[in-house]
């Protein structure tokens, strides 16, 4: 018999082209009418978070703005935001952005409702209480953390990405509005774009797959193979935005509920140590780990490969996983990825960044075995490409 599951998404998801006209009604429901808005500067600069406001101010919904979560969001970026709600008497948050306004939300609410600092919190399921309730408005296809379990803050101290896997962190409402994803630079889509699709592969391959996390992260596969290419293309291409938006939605749906694997765990040593951003550091490892990964699974890479696009019909089984690996590396080639050598990494720093690696919260996830050396040898492929 199969375990039984415990499934989490927010339980109310509003997607599509207009979603985010729906927010004030959500608001209202939950009797919110004084909110932290927590976002980042680029946004705001975009106009982006103004979008929001102006629908918060037509409706009388008081509102603060945090705006000043870093990339990588700090645990002073946590304690910031944290300070501004409590001084300004909030209720709630709405959250408007990638991942890191998203994560650093998350963990406000956590700490208004749990006390304590966010270095409590690290590892799975630490918290006792509900977060605030958090109305999370996503505006890259990326990370999904708008419906995830998940968050990650840098801990600025110790150097160190703290992973969280909290159902407590949850949103109330997830918001996936693809014009608010429209205009964002090409190099930004592809990045956010090829962390949906680690999401939706490392999902598709973990340990923990199931038949839904399965359904939806082939799915997700997919639509980004269909039209991550056109949006990075056309940032104002609103038809491939909002197939980028459903798949993110999805993959995230899929992730939140059955875990990553090293992909992840390698990035997040990569985004800690040398501040690169985390669907960049996951595109430029991900097609050396699926290498890694690909004999423990090569059933379910001959159907990414099929996903992807490349024709199966007729491969043996190895001769079709194998083209999931080459549809991998033409996707990075072809959006323009960096690779391991463009950026700060240095090869002497692999011994820490593979200890680091391995006791990442992600590795349990990942299907085939894996060791210290086996991940330095991964960051090595990575480097010399
Ligand atoms: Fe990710």
């Amino acid at each position: 018999m199969e375990d039984y599951r415990r499934i989490y998404w927010p339980a109310i998801n509003l997607i599509g082209v207009g979603a985010i006209q729906g927010v004030v009604t959500e608001l209202q429901n939950l009797q919110l009418n004084n909110v932290l808005v927590v976002t980042d500067k680029v946004l705001r600069a975009m106009g982006v978070t103004q979008k929001v406001t102006d629908l918060l101010a037509a409706a009388g919904i008081a509102f603060n703005i945090y705006d000043d979560v870093k990339p990588n969001p700090t645990v002073a970026n946590v304690n910031n935001g944290l300070a501004v709600y409590q001084a300004q008497g909030c209720k709630g948050i709405v959250s408007i952005g990638g991942g890191s306004p998203q994560d650093a939300a998350k963990a406000i609410g956590l700490l208004q409702t749990n006390g304590g600092n966010i270095v409590d919190y690290e590892g799975i399921g630490k918290s006792i209480n509900k977060s605030v309730p958090i109305v999370a408005i996503n505006t890259t296809a990326g990370t999904a953390s708008e419906v995830t379990i998940n968050y990650v803050i840098t801990d600025e101290v110790r150097k160190i990405k703290m992973v969280m896997v909290d159902p407590n962190c949850l949103a109330s409402v997830s918001v996936n509005d693809p014009e608010l994803m429209l205009g964002k630079p090409a190099g930004l889509t592809a990045a956010t774009g090829m962390d949906a699709l680690t999401h939706a592969l490392e999902a598709f391959i973990t340990k923990g797959a199931f038949r839904l996390s399965d359904t939806l992260a082939l799915e997700a596969i997919k639509l980004i193979g269909e039209s991550l290419a056109d949006a990075v293309a056309d940032g104002s291409n609103l038809t491939a935005r909002t197939k980028m938006a459903w798949a993110s939605y999805i993959a995230g749906l899929a992730f939140s509920n059955c875990g990553l694997g090293i992909v992840h765990s390698m990035a997040h040593q990569l985004g800690s140590e040398y501040d690169l951003p985390h669907g960049v550091a996951n595109a430029l490892l991900l097609p050396y780990v699926a290498s890694f990964n690909l004999s423990a699974c090569p059933e379910k890479f001959a159907q990414i490969a099929s996903a992807l696009g490349k024709n199966t019909i007729g491969l043996n089984t190895a001769d079709a996983a194998q083209l999931a690996i080459d549809a991998l590396r033409e996707m990075a080639k072809a959006l323009q990825i960096p690779t391991l050598k463009d950026t700060r990494f240095q090869l002497s720093d692999i011994d820490k960044l593979a200890e680091q690696a391995i006791r990442d919260v992600c590795t349990g996830g990942t299907p085939r075995t894996v060791t210290v050396d086996d991940i330095k040898q991964i960051f090595i492929n990575a480097y010399q490409g």
